[in-house]
């Protein structure tokens, strides 16, 4: 797929079939994140991928802070990808101290630049997938059992698209941009 065309017709897409997604597959969508940018290249977001209907379920009825859409999403979908990060890394100097007056920022970054590159490239293999922000981090790392090392940066459900949603609209380039000519 061209990349722009790739780019403006990935949608969220929250209904899935009940068709199984090979390893293979989304090994080749965590190889193409893999190629995402990332703060002095430290590559610090990994992939658990949830195909478990027990775990998948106690994420949907503990984690995500009883939010229904999100619940029902998570029921349905084949995979569950939970993208995490390692932390201290990104955006850190070597002697621990943060680079910027952003602090922490540049790790949730890093994680949404590869997780965007993870959707873009389960579109192009015909998969939907919606990234998913409202949980609650510590109970995903308890169910989880993840060490404190790592961060929880998004939930992404994945699997075959059961809808074609509408475009939701988007702000004109007007409304976005300025030029400093
Ligand atoms: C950081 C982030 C958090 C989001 N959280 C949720 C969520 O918890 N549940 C959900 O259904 N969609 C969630 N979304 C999806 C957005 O609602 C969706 O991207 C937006 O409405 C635009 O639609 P589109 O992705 O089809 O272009 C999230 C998206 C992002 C980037």
């Amino acid at each position: 797929m061209e990349t722009l065309t790739g780019i403006k017709t990935r949608r969220s897409i929250r209904k899935f079939t009940e068709q199984k997604i090979e390893k293979e597959i989304i090994e080749q969508m965590i190889e193409a994140a893999s190629y995402a940018p990332s703060w002095k290249n430290t590559q610090t977001t990994r992939y658990i991928v949830l195909s478990n209907e027990e775990k998948k379920k106690q994420i949907a009825d503990e984690c995500v802070m009883d939010f229904a859409w999100n619940q029902k999403t998570i029921y349905g979908a084949p995979v569950l990808v939970v993208v995490t990060t390692v932390n201290q890394r990104s955006g850190y100097e070597r002697d621990g101290s943060f680079s910027t007056s952003k602090g922490t920022h540049w790790q949730s970054f890093d994680a949404g630049i590869a997780t965007q590159t993870f959707c873009l490239a389960a579109h192009e293999s015909g998969l939907g997938t919606v990234v998913m922000g409202i949980y609650d981090e510590e109970k995903v790392k308890e169910v989880l059992e993840l060490p404190d090392s790592l961060s929880v940066s998004a939930l992404v459900a994945v699997g075959y698209p059961d809808q074609q949603p509408e475009v939701p609209e988007r702000k004109s380039v007007e409304d976005l941009i300025t030029f400093v000519e």
